[in-house]
C-alpha cells in the first residue's frame, strides 16, 4: 500500500521502536540493547536528540567514533535510525562562550544553562552553529544505510514556545514590517489609537514583554503567531540543509499534539514535514485519559491532512514529570498504542528505549526499565512489538470520518486573552468537552483547521472560533447551505484577524448564517449554575440573544436570562446552522449533541457499544476494511463483526467477544 507522505526508508510494516540514547550507556549495554530491540521487534529509533555536547565536546572537536559504531551496530541488524540534527540542546561551552544565544522570559529573567534547550530560536549565532551541527550529522551520515528519516531538533519550542530576547525583538519587527508593510498599517490593525500606542516606526516595537497592565491584544496575538511561524523557521532552515545533502531522505520534527500544547500553530507547519510526527503523553491522573488521547490522535491526522503519521513518543508507563505520576495499569500501554494506530498512525514509539540510570529522566518509563527483563513492562514490549507485526497489513489505511471538528490556534491563542468577558474561558476545555461528547457516542471526528472545505461533512463544529477572517466563516456558511448541519459554540465570530469585533450584535462574522443577534454577554461567576429548560444545568457563560430568523431549541429556565435562547438553530439551505450560547453540563451537551448527530444522519462506527469501549475503522485502498474495537471498560463486549481478528489469528464470526481491557483488530469480510 503506498502512502501520500514519504515513509522512513527500509522500515518494513508498522514503525516500532523508541528514543535510543545509547551515549547513556558503556559498550557492553549496548551490544545488548541491539539483540534486546530484535527480540522486541524494533524497527526504528531515533538516535543522537541530546548527543551534541557528546559529539562535539569542544567547539570544532568531534568525536563520532561511538555514533559510528551504534549506527553501524544497527544497520548490521537491521534496525533503522530516524537520526536527530543533535541541535537540540546547546552543550555547556556554547553558551559559557556566548550567553546572548539563551533565551529571556516576559519579565527579562535569562533561562540559563543546566537544564536543555537554552537556546533563543531567533538568535543568528545559534542558527549559525545549529546549521553547522546538522551539516556535520548530513555530511557524515547521509549515506550510511541505517538512515531512514531525519528528525530535526527536539519538540521545538517545547520548554521556550516564547522568547523575549532583543533577537526576539529585531526578528518580531521584521515579522511585521512583511505582513503589515507600513507603520500606518501597522497602527490600525493594533489599534493603537487606544491608550496613545501609536508607533513610529518599527524600530520602536518591542515584544509585549511585561507591562503595567494589559498588552495590546493584537500585539499579544502577532507575537503568538511570530513565535510559532519563528520556531517553524528555524526547522525549516535546518531542514534544508538536510534536503541540499541528503535529498532522498524524509525529514520530520516531533509535533506535540494534545489538548494542552497551545503555542504552536502545527496546522501552519504541515507542509514542511514530510512525515507527521507526534509526541503525546496520556495524563495519568484523568479516569478516562484515553479520550484526550484519540483526539491528539486525530489532530495528528488532521496535521497531516489524513495522511498515515507516527507516534514518534509515548510512555510504556509512568512519566516523571506529572505532579504524581501513575503507572499504567493492565493492557494499558497496548490500548494507548493501537488507539493511536485506529487513528492513522503507522509507527509506534516511545520515550525512551532504555531507562536511563542518571539525570532528570530517570524516573520516566521506557521500554527496557530499572528492573530488567522479569517485568511487565517489558513483556509488554514483546507483545506491543508482536502486535504491531500482526497488524503490518494496515499500514498506508486511512480513516473516513463524516464529522469535522475545526480547531483554530489563533482562537484558542486570542480567546484567552485578559481583558475579556471571563477569565475562565479554557479553549481546549471547550473543545475535550465537544469531543468526548461525540466519543460517548461513539462517532468518529475529523479535526480540520478553520478555512476548510468542510461541504463534504454531515455535522461541522466549530467551538470558541473567536477569531475568524470573513473567508474563513464564508466555509462554514456554505457547508451549511450543502446540507451540513453547522454547529458554533459562543464567543465564536467576535473579532477578525486584527482582533477587531464585528460590529451590530455578536457573533458578528455569524449573525446571518446562525439567525440571532446578541446583544450583551452575561458570563456566569464561580459556581453560578443556571439551567436549561431540558433541566440540565449550565455554567460559565450566558447572553442576550434575539431571534432573527432562528428557532429555539433551549432556553434559560432559570437566571438573569430567563426566557431566553440559549441554543437555537437556523434552517440554512439544504442544512441548518446551531448556535450554543451556552455551558450545558455533560449530560444536557451529550443529548443536545445526540439531537444533532441524529440530524445530520451521522452513525457510529459499531452501534450499541459500552461508552468506554472505542471502535474505529480504518479503510485500504483496495476497499479492506479494519475495524479497531479498544475495550477500556471493565466487563467483556461482544461485538458484532465478521472477518479474522489479527492479532490472535482467530475468526470473528458474528458475535464476537473482545474483554475487559483488551483489543481486537477486525480485518472485515
Ligand atoms: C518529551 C521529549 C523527550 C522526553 C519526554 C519525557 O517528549 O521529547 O525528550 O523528555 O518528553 O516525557
Amino acid at each position: 500500500m503506498t502512502t501520500a507522505r514519504p515513509w522512513p526508508l527500509g522500515v518494513e510494516g508498522i514503525a516500532y521502536g523508541g528514543d535510543y540514547n545509547p551515549e547513556q550507556w558503556p559498550r557492553e549495554v549496548r551490544r545488548e540493547d541491539v539483540e534486546l530491540m530484535r527480540e522486541a521487534g524494533v524497527n526504528l529509533v531515533s538516535v543522537a536528540i541530546f548527543a551534541w555536547a557528546t559529539l562535539e565536546p569542544r567547539e570544532g572537536e568531534y568525536d563520532f567514533g561511538w555514533l559510528d559504531e551504534v549506527m553501524d551496530d544497527l544497520a548490521e541488524a537491521g534496525i533503522k535510525v530516524a537520526l536527530a540534527t543533535a541541535t537540540a540542546s546547546p552543550p555547556p561551552w556554547l553558551t559559557s562562550r556566548h550567553p546572548e544565544i539563551l533565551p529571556v522570559t516576559e519579565d527579562g529573567t535569562v533561562l540559563g544553562q543546566g537544564g536543555r534547550q537554552a537556546y533563543a530560536v531567533s538568535s543568528p549565532l545559534l542558527r549559525e552553529y545549529a546549521l553547522r551541527m546538522t551539516r556535520v550529522m548530513a555530511e557524515r551520515y547521509g549515506e550510511h544505510p541505517a538512515l531512514a528519516l531525519w528528525h530535526v531538533d527536539n519538540e521545538l519550542g517545547c520548554h521556550v514556545p516564547h522568547d523575549f530576547s532583543d533577537h526576539a525583538a529585531l526578528a518580531f519587527r521584521g515579522w511585521l514590517q512583511r505582513r503589515y508593510g507600513s507603520i500606518e498599517e501597522l497602527n490600525h490593525a493594533w489599534g493603537t489609537a487606544f491608550w496613545s500606542q501609536r508607533y513610529d516606526s518599527f524600530e520602536e516595537i518591542l515584544p509585549p514583554r511585561a507591562a503595567p497592565t494589559y498588552a495590546n491584544p493584537t500585539q499579544q496575538l502577532d507575537f503568538a503567531r511570530f513565535s510559532s511561524d519563528e520556531l517553524l523557521t528555524h526547522y525549516r532552515a535546518l531542514r534544508d540543509v538536510l534536503r541540499e545533502i541528503t535529498p532522498q531522505v524524509p525529514i520530520t520534527t516531533n509535533l506535540m499534539l494534545s489538548s494542552a500544547t497551545k503555542w504552536m500553530d502545527y496546522f501552519s507547519w504541515a507542509d514542511d514535514l514530510d512525515l507527521v510526527a507526534n509526541d503525546h503523553y496520556l495524563i495519568a491522573a484523568e479516569p478516562r485519559g484515553q479520550i484526550e488521547l484519540a483526539l491528539a490522535a486525530d489532530l495528528s491526522r488532521g496535521v497531516a491532512g489524513g495522511d498515515p503519521w507516527i507516534l514518534m513518543e509515548h510512555s510504556t508507563s509512568a512519566v516523571n514529570w506529572q505532579p504524581r505520576n501513575r503507572a499504567k495499569g493492565r493492557g494499558e500501554m497496548l490500548r494507548n498504542s493501537l488507539s493511536h494506530v485506529a487513528r492513522g498512525a503507522d509507527g509506534i514509539m516511545f520515550f525512551q528505549w532504555r531507562q536511563s540510570r542518571a539525570g532528570a529522566e530517570k524516573f520516566h518509563s521506557a521500554m527496557v526499565p530499572h528492573a530488567g527483563r522479569d517485568t511487565d513492562v517489558w513483556r509488554g514490549t514483546l507483545a506491543l512489538g508482536r502486535a504491531l507485526e500482526a497488524l503490518a497489513p494496515v499500514r498506508g489505511s486511512r480513516v473516513l470520518s463524516r464529522v469535522a471538528i475545526v480547531m483554530d490556534y489563533p482562537s484558542w491563542w486570542a480567546s484567552e486573552l485578559d481583558s475579556h468577558p471571563t477569565q475562565a474561558l479554557r479553549y481546549s476545555e471547550e473543545l475535550l468537552r465537544w469531543y468526548t461528547a461525540f466519543w460517548d457516542l461513539g462517532i468518529g471526528v475529523d479535526m480540520v483547521p478553520a478555512g476548510t472545505d468542510v461541504t463534504g461533512y454531515e455535522l461541522v463544529l466549530a467551538p470558541t472560533l473567536y477569531t475568524v477572517g470573513e473567508q474563513d466563516a464564508e466555509r462554514l456558511a456554505e457547508a451549511a447551505r450543502a446540507g451540513s448541519q453547522v454547529v458554533i459554540t459562543f464567543f465564536s465570530g467576535i473579532v477578525d484577524e486584527n482582533e477587531h469585533v464585528y460590529l451590530g450584535g455578536y457573533p458578528g462574522a455569524f449573525r446571518d448564517l446562525l439567525g440571532v443577534r446578541t446583544e450583551e454577554f452575561h458570563p456566569l461567576l464561580e459556581g453560578e449554575v443556571h439551567h436549561l429548560d431540558d433541566g440540565t444545568g449550565a455554567d460559565l457563560w450566558s447572553e442576550k440573544t434575539h431571534l432573527e430568523g432562528a428557532e429555539v431549541v433551549r432556553s434559560w429556565a432559570d437566571g438573569p436570562l430567563h426566557g431566553w435562547p440559549a441554543v437555537t438553530r437556523h434552517a440554512v439551505g439544504e442544512g441548518a446552522a446551531w448556535y450554543v450560547a451556552a455551558r450545558p453540563s455533560a449530560e444536557g451537551l451529550e443529548a443536545l449533541v445526540g439531537e444533532i448527530v441524529a440530524a445530520a444522519g451521522v452513525e457510529p462506527a459499531v452501534p450499541g457499544l459500552h461508552r468506554d469501549v472505542e471502535a474505529v475503522r480504518r479503510f485500504a485502498e483496495d476497499g479492506t476494511t479494519y475495524l479497531f474495537v479498544l475495550n477500556h471498560s471493565d466487563r467483556d463486549q461482544v461485538v458484532q463483526v465478521n472477518g479474522r481478528e489479527l492479532l490472535t489469528g482467530t475468526e470473528a464470526d458474528g458475535a464476537f467477544t473482545v474483554h475487559a481491557g483488551a483489543v481486537a483488530v477486525i480485518q472485515e469480510s
